[in-house]
């Protein structure tokens, strides 16, 4: 039996519930009616010759780049953010170095800062998830190479001012600091081209949530150009395939239907928000979409997953998250969902008050 690296034997494991998801998938944060008809149409053109090939990344980068309003130098394609953060780790940490996170926060921050060697500092965000600028701004020291923000936060749905993102990545000019905008189109918020005053500065957008196409992998990194030299010199030069390529630019073509989508979901955003509020349920009000609710304890939070569950909506338990028992992340999608949505959450509140009633003595 081969012996892993040490850190590999003491990385946490993580395993999203992917299997058996059948019904309305409110559970990932994934667009739930799909990508672009475009996209189908583009996908439907490829033939064995376009399989058969190398992908070429760079005359999609250039569309991307035109696109972002960048140039091409100043950005990477990646097999999701997922590749970027793990490429950002296998670029600047050393064994030893430390690498901050807030928490709660996306997963595989930490696990991509462990494998590489790092010692991962946590700083809590407060009880109400805002952003803990003091906190962070206390714990870089001399020897931290690595910042990762999700902006907006996942699974908490919560946003930072970006002047306190600029005075952390100015704080810090020999660490990469990375503000990933996973969730950029539902909020608008961006610092895509701050990189030019704070070239320790990169961002990353993903085409896996508003876009529909999670199951293609791809992602942006961007970032200074000399930076961004380094970083291209870690990854695989085929690291994004031939199809996710071949569709890329038919999906930036078609605005209009992202836009719809985000219009759509941020009104189904409100209605949600509304009936938590009615019900006396807390939540933290979202600019990602997703919501983040407290439906009583963690056992009570399990327990609300598999009745939306047995009504065919998928939502996930996010207790064992740091600072979030008894907390569950709900997706929203457009209209018809929400509907479906709000109509199961209703019964499930009914069903659980019925429960916690009946058990009383
Ligand atoms: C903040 C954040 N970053 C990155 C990702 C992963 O994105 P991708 O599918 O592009 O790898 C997620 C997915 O949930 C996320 O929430």
């Amino acid at each position: 039996m081969l012996r892993p690296r040490e850190v590999v034997r003491t990385l946490p494991s993580y395993h999203p519930p992917l299997a058996g998801r059948d019904g309305l998938r409110l559970d990932f944060n994934e667009n739930t009616v799909g990508c672009s008809p475009r996209v189908l149409e583009r996908l439907r053109q490829l033939g064995p010759e376009d399989l058969a090939r190398y992908p070429e990344r760079e005359p999609v980068e250039t569309i991307v780049a035109d696109f972002l309003g960048i140039e091409p130098a100043e950005l990477l394609l990646t097999n999701g953010v997922d590749e970027a953060i793990h490429l950002l780790c296998q670029t600047y940490l050393e064994a030893g170095d430390e690498a901050l996170i807030i928490v709660p926060t996306y997963s595989m921050y930490r696990i991509y800062m462990m494998a590489a060697g790092a010692e991962v500092i946590s700083v809590a965000a407060s009880t109400d998830f805002h952003f803990p600028s003091e906190e962070l701004h206390h714990r870089i020291t001399q020897r931290t190479r690595l910042i990762a923000i999700a902006n907006p936060n996942n699974p908490t749905g919560t946003i930072a001012p970006p002047d306190e993102l600029l005075r952390i990545a100015r704080s810090a000019p020999t660490a990469a600091v990375l503000v990933d905008e996973a969730y950029f189109e539902f909020c608008g918020q961006t610092l895509l081209t701050k990189f030019r005053e704070l070239p320790n500065l990169f961002v990353t957008r993903t085409f896996s949530k508003a876009y529909g196409m999670a199951g293609l992998r791809l992602g942006v990194l961007v970032g200074d150009a000399g930076q961004m030299r380094a970083v291209r010199r870690v990854s695989s030069p085929y690291n994004v395939n031939a199809v996710a390529l071949a569709c890329l630019p038919a999906a930036l073509a078609d605005q209009g239907n992202i836009q719809q989508y985000v219009r759509d979901v941020l009104q189904a955003r409100t209605r949600l928000e509304r009936a938590l509020e009615a019900s006396g349920i807390p939540f933290w009000p979202s600019s990602a979409n997703f919501v983040l609710a407290r439906v009583g304890s963690t056992q009570a939070a399990a327990v609300f997953v598999e009745h939306m569950r047995r009504r065919g909506i998928l939502v996930r338990d996010r207790s064992s998250d740091h600072g979030c028992e008894g907390c569950v992340r709900i997706t929203l999608g457009p209209r018809d969902h929400a509907d479906c949505l709000l109509a199961a959450l209703q019964e499930t509140i009914g069903d659980l008050h019925v429960a916690q009633g009946a058990s009383r003595p």
